[in-house]
């Protein structure tokens, strides 16, 4: 049996060093598994704890798990079961070695809060329900959605092969022998459960919308559930709503993967969410024998001694000679790509850009600084990672993969790279006339012509919708803005700096407590500050927002302290649409030199990009057909509509657009095999 979860990449290693690791690992494994029982407790989710979890359909939102998928697409709502497991699998009973007393059995406890609710308040949440569940087979069955709850399907059900035992929260009465549609049952691989509780007899509604805290206690011989109101929760939640005797050892094998499943149905629409969750188990492992210890260690000892020794003859003779290759396979990923950039040697680098010489800097950015430099006599752009922002490396690489597959005239185009004593550079066109925020906001001359800005939005517009749907891969740019929009002697506009973002996320997490999300403030869509998570549809809003500074001249809202969602120029500009004002919006430095028709077209199109509901936005494609007048700019309220989360989608979208989210690796999420 194998989970699927990434290995730390390790790089080469002396001989001397693996056997250091292998002599590390083995004293701790010898010693330190041996005590203790397991336990882990979350008092909240957060993305990054994703992966110390195996999930299918399920995933951490809003800092809870969400065991059924969420609504981005209603259609992905429906129908769909979910499993969210612990990526570890637990001792959960031995065999006795005399076979005398039977099987040794684990005790546990597990305290969790789940939360049922409607996506939207005048809706009831009917079905499917929740499941916490300890299984020998950790896949999510096919078809285990609607009535199976994510814990068998129609051919499993019933099958000792299973290898299920669940404790079911169901919100619907699916089948004859389901007593209500508000019961705690006992599933053992099966649905039907051996024992059901209605918990109307305890005053507790399971799809009422509230907190619920459950508590799942296993002494080895029984099973008990406990389960109040979180807010009415004691310590000692005495009374169980059920107890049933349960021998795990007959039904499930020595290791299991503990967590929850769930399911919707047809036409239902509930959130199924566990906001905490608290778990121990008690430890039946074997006492290590310690006539091995005995033999083991002093043979360990010896191994240590003479791998320090190789070491230090062989720190000398190989070490020096293997470059730093930390990350393996990088030379072999950059050049298997399509347009594969050129490995530049440090050197060559170091003399192009005069040492790095801070007369040659460009500018400055959280992720390292950007300076001009000359191979030969063409200029270039090369940008050199700061040295502690070592974390970020693994997600530059894929970046740098992703980036140098990408060919497209509105695109800064990566010339090469180099990774060498640790120093991390990205090479890339030099853009004579630097970035669009100093000609938009600032005094830079010339002042930029409609013309020119018109060419400037179509370029970005271009740029975005190749990445959006031309490539083999969809990526996500993440930080459109002004100071990303570069432009070359002519004033073509070319979008650059991609997702670096999220580099200078993930390393600026790690100085700051709070939750920072990727992206900048007066660019991000209401709904990321909820859900922290890029999409088409942000890089749209992003998109609009930049139209709209282009237009106005002026620089987009911030956040404020709460996290609020007034987008100032938005706002604004909205409100001029409103009172049938919207030409006051245009930057006064244009003298009026354009025609009102085009300008109404544009603002109204970046309006549409700026709708609060992201389901509402139009693709970049449909972008692109009213910037060359093939289509109408879609229809705008005149009122700035309420942002409503979770947004209720349109069940079909025209072009077929749908969200894809990029919660994983890279800055850039790729869609494969569309
Ligand atoms: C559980 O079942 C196994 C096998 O049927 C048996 O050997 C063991 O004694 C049982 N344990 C308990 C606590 O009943
Ligand atoms: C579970 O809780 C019970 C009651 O609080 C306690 O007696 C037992 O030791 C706990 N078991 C584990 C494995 O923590
Ligand atoms: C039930 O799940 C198993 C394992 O995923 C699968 O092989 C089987 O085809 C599924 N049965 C149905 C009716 O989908
Ligand atoms: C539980 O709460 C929901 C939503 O408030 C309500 O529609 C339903 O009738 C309640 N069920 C019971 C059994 O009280
Ligand atoms: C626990 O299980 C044993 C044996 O199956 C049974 O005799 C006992 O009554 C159960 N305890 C509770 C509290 O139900
Ligand atoms: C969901 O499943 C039900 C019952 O199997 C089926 O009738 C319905 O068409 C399905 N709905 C969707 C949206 O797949």
């Amino acid at each position: 049996m194998e989970l699927h979860f990434q290995l730390p990449i390790m790089g080469r290693m002396c001989f001397s060093q693996l056997l250091t690791r292998i002599f590390v690992i083995a004293l701790l494994s010898g010693t330190l598994t041996k005590v203790g029982c397991l336990e882990f407790n979350y008092l909240t989710f957060d993305e990054d704890d994703e992966i110390h979890f195996y999930r299918e359909n399920s995933e951490i939102e809003f800092q809870a798990i969400l065991v059924t998928p969420d609504i981005s697409d209603a259609s992905k709502v429906m129908n769909k079961s979910g499993r969210f497991l612990y990526m570890e699998p637990l001792k959960i009973w031995r065999k006795e070695k005399d076979n005398s007393n039977g099987n040794i059995i684990a005790s546990f406890n597990s305290t969790f809060v789940l939360n049922i609710s409607p996506y939207s308040s005048n809706q009831i949440p009917i079905g499917e329900g929740l499941s916490f569940i300890l299984t020998g087979k950790y896949p999510l069955p096919d078809n285990s959605d609607g009535k199976w709850l994510g814990i068998v399907n129609g051919t499993t059900d019933g099958l000792a092969q299973s290898q299920i035992v669940a404790v079911e929260f169901d919100t619907r009465k699916s089948f004859l022998e389901d007593i209500d549609d508000n019961h705690v049952g006992l599933d053992v691989n099966s649905i039907y459960s051996i024992k059901q509780v209605s918990l109307s007899d305890y005053g507790l509604n399971l799809s009422s919308g509230s907190n619920l805290t459950a508590r799942i206690q296993y002494d080895g011989k029984n099973i008990s559930v406990f389960l109040s109101l979180t807010n009415e929760t004691t310590d000692n939640m005495t009374d169980s709503v059920l107890t049933w005797p349960l021998n795990l050892s007959d039904h499930l094998p020595e290791r299991v993967y503990v967590g929850f499943s769930g399911s919707t149905g047809d036409n239902i629409i509930q959130r199924n969410r566990i906001l905490a969750w608290d778990f121990q188990i008690s430890n039946i492992e074997e006492n290590p024998n310690l006539l091995w210890v005995w033999i083991t260690i002093p043979l360990l000892v010896v191994l240590f001694l003479s791998g320090v020794v190789f070491y230090l003859y062989c720190s000398r003779v190989c070490c020096n000679e293997i470059p730093e290759e930390t990350y393996p396979m990088i030379e072999e990923r950059i050049q298997g790509s399509s347009m594969a950039p050129k490995k530049f040697q440090l050197r060559e680098l170091r003399r192009a850009t005069g040492n790095f010489s801070p007369k040659n800097k460009l500018g400055q950015g959280g992720f390292g600084t950007v300076y001009k430099g000359f191979l030969g006599n063409k200029a270039i752009a090369v940008k050199r990672i700061s040295k502690d922002s070592r974390q970020g490396q693994q997600e530059f690489i894929v970046e740098v993969t992703t980036i140098s597959s990408l060919n497209h005239k509105n695109l800064v185009k990566l010339i090469g790279w180099c990774y060498e004593s640790h120093e991390l550079l990205i090479v890339s066109e030099f853009m004579p006339n630097g970035s669009l925020d100093k000609f938009v906001f600032g005094m830079a001359t010339p002042k930029l012509s409609w013309e020119r800005r018109r060419n400037i939005i179509f370029g970005v517009a271009q740029a975005l919708d190749y990445l959006h749907n031309g490539c083999e891969k969809r990526v996500l740019h993440r930080d459109i803005k002004a100071s990303n929009i570069l432009l070359d002697s002519e004033y073509n506009a070319k979008l650059g700096d991609f997702g670096l973002a999220r580099t200078i996320q993930r390393d600026e997490k790690s100085h700051h407590t709070t939750r920072e999300i990727a992206g900048t403030p007066g660019y991000m869509a209401p709904e990321s500050f909820l859900t922290g998570r890029a999409s088409v549809e942000t890089d749209v809003y992003a998109f609009g927002v930049l139209m709209l500074e282009v237009i106005s001249g002026r620089k987009p809202g911030s956040r404020n302290e709460e996290n609020s969602f007034n987008n100032s120029m938005v706002v604004w500009i909205w409100r001029l649409y409103s009172n049938k004002m919207i030409l006051d919006a245009v930057d006064s430095r244009l003298n009026k030199e354009f025609e009102d028709d085009e300008m109404n077209y544009f603002l109204v199109l970046g309006l549409a990009c700026c709708h609060p509901n992201p389901h509402e936005r139009p693709s970049m494609r449909t972008i692109l057909k009213v910037l060359t007048g093939e289509e109408d700019p879609p229809m705008v309220p005149l009122e700035i509509p309420a942002f409503v989360w979770p947004s209720i989608p349109l069940l079909f979208k025209d072009d077929g657009e749908t969200t894809e989210q990029g919660g994983d690796l890279s800055p850039i999420s790729e869609i494969i095999g569309r």
